[in-house]
């Protein structure tokens, strides 16, 4: 049946790539409610904006007339809730926009959601969904193998690892799922949350690790690696999620969580050699690409290693990642590589590669 989907956030990194998903892959109809902060970028819906079933409305999560004025005109069965501020980085530099996007944003947006939910009628009252997106950040972080014994079982977050937030980013979006948490108990809303690890791919920011590292090796700039570089992350591609949140938005149980990832643990430092190696071979140059690989100092309260079970969403709704991290990164490389007018613009903007979240 189609459906009417509201999507905060869809002019963002994973917004955006799950707005190309709904209009290129299915029929229902998609309302971007974004607020264009730096991170938004409707060039990277250029491709899908002309499609009638495509609306977009520049709009603030944290102004609730706003909000409601478009519950009220486009009548959504679903709200898929992605806009937040997102780099763990800046939330070091200035806290005070994520508490106030992520907590106050997603406060007004349930508000508003629960408000317009009371007022529908039987058959759309039954068939609303709230789905909120978040991080595996919330979880803190795990043990890293350096520090265990040899051959000892590697923890992975579940959906019922206890909270334990360490920046001022996760820490907003630990809130924000408990926001939603206490909606769905106190008030009935029927939501979802989904739990997700570092995505990567096309249209990605450049002010995060894999971009970054990209431009700048194209750009003969140092490749920074923070620390030792030792800290693992599980990689999972921007489109795969994208997959995995509709099936969740549209098929999921109401008030469960679920976790998504990409089963691709890796070491900063490898994502930056594997980049570097990529580049060696398609876009050869005299020098080799890890000749620029640049250590700086580490990110204060930096987590050592993430990594998420993702059995539930594979068993109970069929979903698997169709990328592995070698498949993704080149994808994703050769996107930069053909799209140099995308990130080009970016970097004539707001942002030029500078280091952030250093610390005082
Ligand atoms: N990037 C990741 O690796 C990752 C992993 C797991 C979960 N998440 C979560 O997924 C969501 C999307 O992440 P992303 O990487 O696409 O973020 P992003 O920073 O690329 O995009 C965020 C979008 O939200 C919009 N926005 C910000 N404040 C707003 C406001 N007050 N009102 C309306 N719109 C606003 C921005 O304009 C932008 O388009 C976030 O909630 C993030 O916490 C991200």
């Amino acid at each position: 049946m189609k459906k009417i989907i509201l999507v905060t956030g869809g002019a963002g990194f994973i917004g955006s790539a799950v707005v190309r998903h709904l209009i290129n892959d299915t029929t229902h109809t998609v309302i971007n409610l974004d607020k264009l902060t730096y991170a938004g970028n409707l060039e990277s819906l250029q491709c899908i904006d002309s499609d009638n079933r495509y609306h977009f409305e520049q709009v603030d999560i944290c102004d609730g007339e706003s909000v409601r004025t478009v519950l009220e005109q486009y009548q959504p069965d679903i709200i898929m809730h992605l806009a937040a501020e997102s780099h763990v980085d800046r939330s070091i530099d200035g806290p005070g926009e994520f508490i106030q996007t992520n907590v106050v944003g997603t406060y007004t947006l349930l508000e508003q959601a629960r408000a317009y939910w009371n007022d529908l009628t039987n058959n759309k009252r039954e068939s609303f969904r709230f789905h909120h997106i978040s991080t595996d950040e919330v979880y803190g972080d795990l043990p890293h193998p350096d520090e265990m014994e040899p051959g000892t079982e590697l923890p992975l977050f579940t959906e019922t690892t206890p909270y334990a937030p360490s920046s001022p980013y996760s820490a907003s979006k630990a809130s924000s799922d408990q926001l939603v948490r206490a909606w769905l108990r106190t008030y009935k809303l029927p939501a979802l949350v989904t739990n997700c690890s570092n995505n990567y791919g096309p249209y990605h920011f450049p002010e995060k690790l894999i971009p970054l590292v990209i431009l700048n090796a194209l750009a003969g700039k140092p490749l920074p690696v923070y620390g030792k570089g030792n800290q693992i992350r599980d990689w999972l591609y921007v489109e795969d999620h994208a997959r995995a949140l509709v099936l969740v938005a549209l098929e999921g149980k109401i008030g469960e969580t679920y976790n998504i990832g990409g089963h691709n643990e890796k070491q900063n430092l490898e994502v930056v050699q594997t980049i570097c190696s990529i580049l060696d071979e398609v876009k050869p140059k005299e020098s080799l690409y890890a000749e620029q690989i640049t250590y700086v100092q580490d990110r204060p309260g930096h987590d050592m290693r993430y990594a998420i079970d993702a059995s539930k969403i594979e068993r109970e709704l069929g979903w698997s990642p169709q990328e592995t991290f070698e498949s993704g990164i080149r994808k994703t490389i050769e996107w930069y590589l053909n799209n140099e007018s995308w990130w080009q613009a970016v970097l004539d903007g707001s942002y030029q590669g500078e280091r952030l979240g250093a610390g005082s």
